[in-house]
C-alpha cells in the first residue's frame, strides 16, 4: 500500500518538488553552525522543504504544517524535527548520566516520556539516540552519549529506538516519534579530544569496537539516521560511500533515511574534497538522503543532475525514503497528527512525568567516595550549601535541552529544603564564581545558562561562606561544571575542577567540619586530589528538570544510590585515552609501580581513579565465587555461569552485576576484558540472590583480520563483579 501510494505521489512530482523534500532548513533560533536559513515559508509553498527541526510549539508547527499542505502544490506534509536528547519539558539526566543508571526500562521509559511530550508539541521526529562511542573526556560530547562500551552502548541504543518509535516500530500511536541515531560514525573518536576533529581509526577497532551501538540502533529498527561531522578514511562521513551505503545500506540493511548533521554537506568543502556544486553531489551519491541547512542539496542537484552527475534514480532513492519515513508516521493520513493542541496543554511537563525523572536521576547518581559512611545525612542538622552550582536552575537540565524551561527546575538549595522539611537548616552561599577566567565562565554559561557571576572578589565570596560553614554541622558543596562546560563544541584539556572551586574547598575542609562534594560534570574528570581529601563525593551528573529533588532523596538517604560509572575517571589528562577493555600490549605494566621498558609511565599509574562499571552504595554487596554449569563447550552449545550476590549491609540497594570475557588466545590480539552481559538486582539488606548469565559462542565472537565475525576455540577468563575491576575469575574452554 506505502509503495503504491508513494509510487503515484511521486509520478506527480517535479524534479524540484522531489529535490525539496530532501531539504532540511532549520528556523534560525537556534544556531548550532555557522548557515542561518532565511525566506523558509516562501520554500514551503514552492515545494523546497522536506522538513524543520528545534521548532517550539505545537501552533507554532501547525501553522507551517498549514502553509505545507494547503499552499504547496503537492500537499506533503512536513517532519518536524529536534534535539529531544534527554526528555523534553521533563528533562531526564544527560545520556551520560541514565546510562549509569544500567537499568534498561528506565531508559526505555524516559525515551517514551521524551516522545510523549514532543509528540504533544509538534514533533515527529527527534535526533536521538546519540550513540557514539567516546574513550576521550576531553571531548565535550561524551555528556551526550552512553560512554565507552560497545555493548552497553548497543543494549541502550535499543532501548531508546524502543522508547521513541513505540513496539513493532508501528507509529500507530500519535505518542511514538521517528528516532535519529547519530553520529555516523565514530564521532566520539576525534584526535585531542576536539570536537569535529580528524578520526582515523582501524576497519578491525571500527567493527569490533565502535560500530555496534548504530548497528544495534539499525537492529532494533531506527527510522533515521545522522551522519557524523568528522571524517572516516580521510573522507568525510556525508560523502562517505563506503559508510552510508556499503556498511549502512548493504551489510546492515537499514531501510530508513539518513539525514546530514547541521551544515555537514557544506563544511565538505572546507574539508578540501569540492566546492558546493560537486560535494552535494558526492553525498547524494554516497547515500546521503537528507540535507540539513546546508541546501547545497537545493541549489546545485539540478545542474548536477543535467551534467550527468548524480542519476535521477539516486534522486527518486532519497526522495522516496524521506516520504516513506513521513507515510510510517502517518502524516499523509493525519498532516496534523502531532499538532493535537489539547494534548499540549495537558501531556507536557505532568507529575507522573516528573516523578519517573525524579526517581530516574536519583538512580543515575554514582556515589564515587562514602568514607565513614558520611552519606546519608541525616535530616536534623545544620547544613551549609556552598558553591556556583547551589543555587541555579538553568543549570540542573545539562546540555541540549532544547525544550526545557530553564527558569523551572529547583536548585539544590531548594531540593534540599523540601526533601530536609522542617528538621533541616538550610544555609546558603555561593562561596566563589565557576571559574575565575571571565571568558571562560561566559563560554561556559551560554544559551540562558547564567550562573550570575558574582563581582564580589574570590576573598569577599570566600568569607560569606565561611561564616556559614562555621554555624554549620556539615558542608555541601555543590561544585563542578556548569552545563555548557560540556556538550557540543565544549572541549577542556583541563578536565577538573576549576581552580577557584577548589581553593574554596580547601578552605572549607580547613574548618573540620565534614564535607559532601556534589559533584556536577558533564564528563568524566580528574579528582585525585578531591578522592584524597574530600570524605564523601557523590557525581549527579545533570541530572534534569527533577535533579535537585532527587539531589535531596539521595543525600537524605530515601533513595540509596546504585549508579554505576560507564566512563572510566582517569587520573590525568594525559593518560586519555584510558578505557578497560584495551589490549595486553607485548609489554603490559608491572602490578608494582613503574619498571624500565614496559608499557608504563614514569610519573602516573597506569590505573584510573575509577574504573568503568565503578559505583558505590549505601550498603555493600559481597559475591560468591562463580559456579558454571560446565567447564567446556562446543560450537553449538552453551554454559550457565552464575554468582550469587549479598546485601551483606544495613540498607536495601541496587547493584549491577557485571560479565566480562576475555579471550585468551585469538588470532588477533583481543582486550584484557569486554562486558558482555549485566543485571541489576534490587537487594533488601541480608538477602541474597543467585544471578546467572547464558555464554553461547555467539556471545564470543569477534570481526577477525579478514572483518568476519568469528568465534574461535581456546580459553576464555569469565569474571564477574560489581565494576570493571573487582571481579571473581574463573575460566572456560570452548572446544
Ligand atoms: O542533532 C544535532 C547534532 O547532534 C549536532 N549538530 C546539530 C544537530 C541538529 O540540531
Amino acid at each position: 500500500k506505502m509503495v503504491s501510494f508513494i509510487d503515484k505521489l511521486m509520478s506527480q512530482m517535479t524534479l524540484e518538488e522531489k529535490i525539496g523534500q530532501l531539504n532540511l532548513p532549520s528556523e534560525g533560533d537556534i544556531i548550532t553552525g555557522l548557515a542561518k536559513n532565511s525566506n523558509i515559508a516562501e520554500k514551503i509553498k514552492k515545494g523546497q522543504v522536506g522538513g524543520m527541526f528545534n521548532i517550539k510549539g505545537a501552533d507554532k508547527i501547525r501553522e507551517i504544517q498549514r502553509i505545507a499542505v494547503e499552499q504547496s502544490r503537492m500537499k506533503i506534509p512536513m517532519l518536524f524535527g529536534m534535539d529531544v536528547i534527554h526528555g523534553y519539558e521533563t528533562v531526564f539526566p544527560i545520556p551520560l548520566g541514565i546510562a549509569c543508571t544500567w537499568d534498561m526500562n528506565a531508559i526505555e521509559e524516559s525515551a517514551r516520556i521524551a516522545a510523549s511530550e514532543a509528540s504533544a508539541d509538534g514533533i515527529s521526529w527527534t535526533f536521538s539516540p546519540m550513540v557514539d562511542i567516546a574513550r576521550d573526556p576531553r571531548w565535550g560530547r561524551v555528556s551526550e552519549g552512553s560512554g565507552e562500551d560497545p555493548y552497553l552502548g548497543g543494549q541502550i541504543a535499543k532501548a531508546m529506538v524502543r522508547g521513541y518509535q513505540g513496539k513493532g516500530n508501528s507509529f500507530s500511536a500519535n505518542t511514538n516519534i521517528l528516532a535519529c541515531v547519530k553520529h555516523f560514525a565514530l564521532y566520539g573518536a576525534g584526535e585531542a579530544g576536539r570536537d569535529y576533529n580528524t578520526v582515523d581509526m582501524s576497519r578491525i577497532r571500527m567493527y569490533n569496537e565502535y560500530l555496534y551501538p548504530y548497528q544495534a540502533a539499525v537492529e532494533a529498527g531506527v527510522g533515521s539516521l545522522m551522519a557524523s561531522f568528522n571524517v572516516v578514511d580521510n573522507v568525510p562521513a556525508h560523502g562517505n560511500k563506503w559508510l552510508l551505503t556499503d556498511v549502512l545500506r548493504k551489510q546492515w540493511k537499514f531501510d530508513g533515511f539518513t539525514v546530514a548533521d547541521y551544515g555537514g554537506v557544506s563544511e565538505m568543502v572546507n574539508h578540501g574534497v569540492g566546492d558546493m556544486q560537486s560535494v552535494s553531489a558526492q553525498a547524494l551519491n554516497a547515500g546521503l538522503d537528507m540535507d540539513m541547512v546546508s541546501e547545497g542539496f537545493l541549489s546545485t542537484l539540478k545542474k548536477s543532475l543535467e551534467e550527468g552527475k548524480v542519476s535521477i534514480d539516486q534522486i527518486n532513492t532519497a526522495c522516496r525514503r524521506v516520504l516513506e519515513a513521513k507515510y510510517k508516521l502517518g502524516l499523509f493520513a493525519n498532516p496534523y497528527k502531532y499538532c493535537d493542541l489539547s494534548r499540549a496543554k495537558k501531556d507536557i511537563y505532568t507529575q507522573a512525568n516528573r516523578a519517573v525523572a525524579r526517581k530516574t536521576a536519583s538512580e543515575s547518581f554514582v556515589l564515587l567516595k562514602n568514607e565513614g559512611n558520611l552519606l546519608p545525612l541525616a535530616k536534623k542538622q545544620t547544613i551549609a550549601v556552598i558553591g556556583p552550582l547551589a543555587n541555579t536552575r538553568s543549570n540542573m537540565v545539562g546540555t541540549w535541552s532544547v525544550a526545557a524551561k530553564l527558569d523551572v527546575p529547583a536548585t539544590v538549595v531548594e531540593g534540599l529544603k523540601s526533601v530536609g522539611g522542617k528538621d533541616a537548616s538550610i544555609l546558603y552561599a555561593k562561596g566563589c564564581n565557576l571559574t575565575s577566567d571571565p571568558v571562560l565562565e561566559a563560554n561556559s554559561t551560554l544559551f540562558g545558562r547564567s550562573l550570575n557571576r558574582d563581582n564580589r572578589t574570590e576573598e569577599e565570596l570566600r568569607e560569606e561562606a565561611m561564616k556559614i560553614a562555621a554555624q554549620s554541622d556539615v558542608i555541601v558543596a555543590a561544585m563542578g561544571e556548569s552545563s555548557e562546560m560540556s556538550g557540543e563544541s565544549s572541549s577542556r584539556t583541563d578536565i577538573g575542577i576549576p581552580d577557584v572551586q577548589k581553593r574554596l574547598l580547601k578552605e572549607l575542609l580547613k574548618t573540620g567540619k565534614p564535607v559532601v562534594l556534589v559533584l556536577f560534570a558533564g564528563r568524566p574528570m580528574t579528582l585525585v586530589w578531591e578522592h584524597e581529601n574530600i570524605p564523601a563525593i557523590i557525581n549527579v551528573w545533570f541530572g534534569g528538570s527533577e535533579a535537585a529533588y532527587a539531589i535531596g532523596d539521595v543525600l537524605f538517604g530515601n533513595v540509596n544510590p546504585g549508579g554505576k560509572l560507564v566512563s572510566t575517571f582517569p587520573r590525568n589528562v594525559a593518560q586519555i585515552p584510558l578505557f578497560y577493555n584495551h589490549l595486553n600490549t607485548g609489554r603490559p605494566a608491572a602490578d608494582k609501580g613503574f619498571e624500565k621498558f614496559r608499557s608504563n609511565y614514569m610519573d602516573e599509574k597506569n590505573a584510573s581513579l575509577y574504573p568503568f562499571g565503578y559505583g558505590l552504595s549505601y550498603t555493600q554487596f559481597t559475591y560468591s565465587d562463580i559456579k558454571l554449569s560446565s567447564a567446556t563447550m562446543n560450537g553449538t552449545g552453551e554454559i550457565t555461569a552464575s554468582v550469587t550476590v549479598t546485601n551483606s549491609g544495613k540498607r536495601d540497594g541496587a547493584e549491577v552485576v557485571q560479565l566480562y570475557i576475555r579471550d585468551l588466545v585469538g588470532s588477533i590480539s583481543r582486550p584484557v576484558k569486554e562486558l558482555k552481559g549485566f543485571e541489576k538486582i534490587q537487594l533488601k539488606a541480608g538477602e541474597s540472590k543467585t544471578v546467572s548469565f547464558k555464554i553461547t559462542p555467539e556471545l564470543l565472537k569477534f570481526y577477525n583480520s579478514d572483518l568476519e565475525h568469528v568465534f574461535e576455540p581456546g580459553e576464555f577468563d569469565l569474571m564477574i563483579g560489581g565494576n570493571s575491576q573487582d571481579v571473581k575469575t574463573t575460566k572456560f574452554t570452548l572446544q
